[in-house]
């Protein structure tokens, strides 16, 4: 699959100086929709919200390396087990980010834009889920 990097990057910079907006309006909405993952994060969620933005930051700077990305994003997968996250929760993750961008874009989230994100979250998930089927025959 080609993701659609210009449009990635290009929309991911007019978003980004409202960062701090968009992990706001992801967590509320993560934790509203699926209140048991509450539990799986810590009570202050400051430094979670930090890291998540500069997770995605370090996802759109690679978008163009495609081995940086699947050793960081492998690696994070894997990491996550520890935190109790399971295979099934990628999907939520995944709509929640794709609706709190949407609504952070307003009016320039088109079709073709939600569809930029869809594929870029289906490609972390697959490098994700790679890495786990790795892990899991290496144990
Ligand atoms: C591609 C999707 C995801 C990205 C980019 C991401 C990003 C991150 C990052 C950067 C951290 C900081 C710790 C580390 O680097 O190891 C983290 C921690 C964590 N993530 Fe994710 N994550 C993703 C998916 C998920 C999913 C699906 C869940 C399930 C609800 C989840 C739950 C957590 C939890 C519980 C922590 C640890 C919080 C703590 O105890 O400090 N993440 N995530």
């Amino acid at each position: 699959m080609s993701l659609n990097v210009e449009m990635l990057e290009s929309s991911f910079a007019l978003l980004a100086p409202r960062a701090d907006e968009l992990a706001d309006r992801f967590y509320d909405r993560l934790f509203r929709e699926n209140p048991q993952l509450r539990a799986m994060f810590p009570e202050d969620m400051s430094g979670q919200k930090k890291k998540l933005i500069s997770a995605l930051a370090l996802v759109v700077a690679n978008l163009r390396k495609g081995d940086v990305l699947n050793e960081a994003v492998g690696a994070l997968g894997v990491r996550h087990i520890d935190y109790g996250v399971k295979r099934e929760h990628y999907p939520i993750v995944g709509r929640t980010l794709l609706a709190s961008l949407g609504e952070l874009a307003g009016d320039l989230w088109t079709p073709e834009l939600e569809a930029a994100w869809a594929d870029a979250y289906g490609a972390l998930q697959a490098i994700i889920f790679e890495a786990l089927d790795r892990h899991s025959a290496a144990a």
